[in-house]
């Protein structure tokens, strides 16, 4: 530990510069016109890993943006690390609300300013820093795989091929991702599940074109007010979601479990407060943590449809359109969640209007062991870097490619993460605390070193 924390205090301003370079490229999956820059951004990461003591580093094309790989040299006496991580960031709009520009990086009251300083740049490139130190101290306790994909934030669609097809290289015995958060900065915790997802757009049509509100209003119906009137429908009063069938497959946790996820410290009116909200409106009978962890949600992610200039104009719409997403926990089904839906959705129209529903992308919840060695190991390195016990914890985010991981190469991932819930990731002015990076890069090389030490 005193060498780690050495090496780190002789390598902090070049730890930080590399990451302000790596933050300084726009690397937007979402956006067709940043494809250069994330391909560019691949280039960068693929270089850093070159630079470490690795056998190999590539680049593999998809039919989407590339996934970057690499590994260290490959024992078979030694148990073997894969790091999963995306070097690809949320769009940073809207522009306006930011106080710094999402790609000049900034540092600030001892945090980094910047779209993907925490998710997942800074969080992805600490597991870089920690082999190099690892390097740095002699061998390497683990053999080390890198996934490093481009398309986290869209969805993670092509990943799931590249898995299938590369089962052989990508064979290890635990899966390690730094892109979670935890409790605060004084105590420590390890996910232990995210939810899913089915991430859906629906479109109402009314009259084939738009009217004079005037002259057709009040008999024409308007596809703005029948698509608010069917979302509204979506849950009752309790804010249960009302589609039936929906919570058929949920799993509910024990009156155990329940407890012992409501001693983990938790503050309601400082959460408010942080929020600026006079109180939460979840569903009935759930406490937060549990509200925005272990239950499913809907919610409108976005909603437009007539006239949103300057002024005002008198127009009955023609079209309104909504990007609905729910995310899903344990055993929910994200192709089973948008049929139900879309039965549901198409049944609540009145015949004056015609609706689609459109899936954009989805994912399986996950729930992780903690009784496995990658856990175990895990919990001894934030231990040990912390000087205190993690306190295991359900995410309300989602990974979709860690259901992928278990289902496909039979293996387990532990979510180390070094975020916090207040770092505004996906929000303005996202940022990463320095002492998150640095203590992530110092816990990191522990783990590597009790994964080896447990799995002998
Ligand atoms: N890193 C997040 C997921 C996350 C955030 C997990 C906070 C736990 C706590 C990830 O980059 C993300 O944003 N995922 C998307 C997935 C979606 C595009 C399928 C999400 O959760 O919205
Ligand atoms: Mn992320
Ligand atoms: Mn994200």
């Amino acid at each position: 530990m005193e060498e780690i924390r050495g090496i780190l205090a002789a390598n902090k301003d070049r730890y930080l510069e590399e990451l302000l370079a790596l933050l300084r490229i726009p690397s937007v999956s979402a956006n067709p016109a940043h494809k250069d820059d994330v391909l560019k951004t691949a280039e960068l990461v693929k270089n850093h890993l070159l630079s470490l003591n690795v056998a190999r580093a590539e680049i593999y094309p998809t039919a989407g943006h590339p996934v970057v790989y690499a590994e260290t040299e490959q024992r078979p006496e030694r148990a073997t690390i894969m790091v999963y991580g995306h070097y690809d960031v949320q769009p940073p709009d809207p522009l306006e609300l930011w106080e710094s520009p999402p790609f000049e990086p900034v540092i600030k009251d001892g945090k980094i300013f910047a779209r993907g300083a925490c998710d997942d740049k800074g969080q992805m490139f600490m597991h870089i820093k920690a082999v190099e130190i690892l390097q740095e101290l002699g061998d390497l306790p683990c053999n080390v795989k890198f996934v490093i994909e481009g398309e986290e934030e869209v969805g993670s669609k092509n990943l799931e091929g590249f898995i299938m097809a590369h089962q052989e290289m990508l064979s290890c015995d635990v899966i390690v991702i730094s892109d979670t958060s935890m409790i605060n900065n004084e105590t420590p915790s390890l996910t232990t599940g995210l939810r899913g997802m089915s991430y859906l757009e629906v479109h109402v049509t009314g009259p084939c074109k738009d009217l004079h509100s005037g002259t057709y209003g009040g008999a024409v119906d308007n596809p703005v007010n029948v698509l608010c009137e069917m979302i509204a429908a979506l849950k009752d009063d309790k804010r249960h979601i009302t589609i039936p069938g929906f919570y058929d497959d949920v799993v509910e946790l024990s009156a155990d479990e329940r407890h012992k996820m409501s001693l983990r410290p938790f503050d309601q009116t400082e959460y408010n407060a942080e929020l600026k909200i006079a109180a939460t409106r979840g569903e009935a009978g759930y406490t937060t943590i549990e509200q925005a962890s272990i239950r499913p949600t809907l919610d409108v992610n976005g909603i437009w449809g007539g006239y949103i200039g300057e002024g005002a104009k008198t127009v009955l719409p023609s079209k309104a359109h909504a990007k609905i997403s729910m995310r899903l926990v344990p055993n929910q089904e994200p192709e089973k969640i948008t049929e139900l839906f879309t039965a549901y959705f198409k049944s609540l129209a009145p015949p004056s209007v015609q609706v689609e529903v459109a899936y954009h992308h989805g994912g399986l919840p996950v729930v992780t062991p903690i009784d496995s060695i990658g856990y175990k190991a895990a919990s001894a390195a934030l231990k040990e870097s912390f000087g205190k016990e993690p306190i295991p914890t359900r995410d309300g985010g989602s990974i979709p490619i860690v259901a992928m991981f278990k289902n496909v190469l039979g293996v387990n991932t532990v979510l180390m993460g070094f975020g916090l819930n207040s770092d505004s990731i996906h929000s303005p002015n996202e940022h990463y605390g320095l002492f998150n990076y640095y203590k992530g890069i110092e816990t990191i090389p522990l783990f590597h070193k009790y994964f080896a030490e447990y799995s002998k």
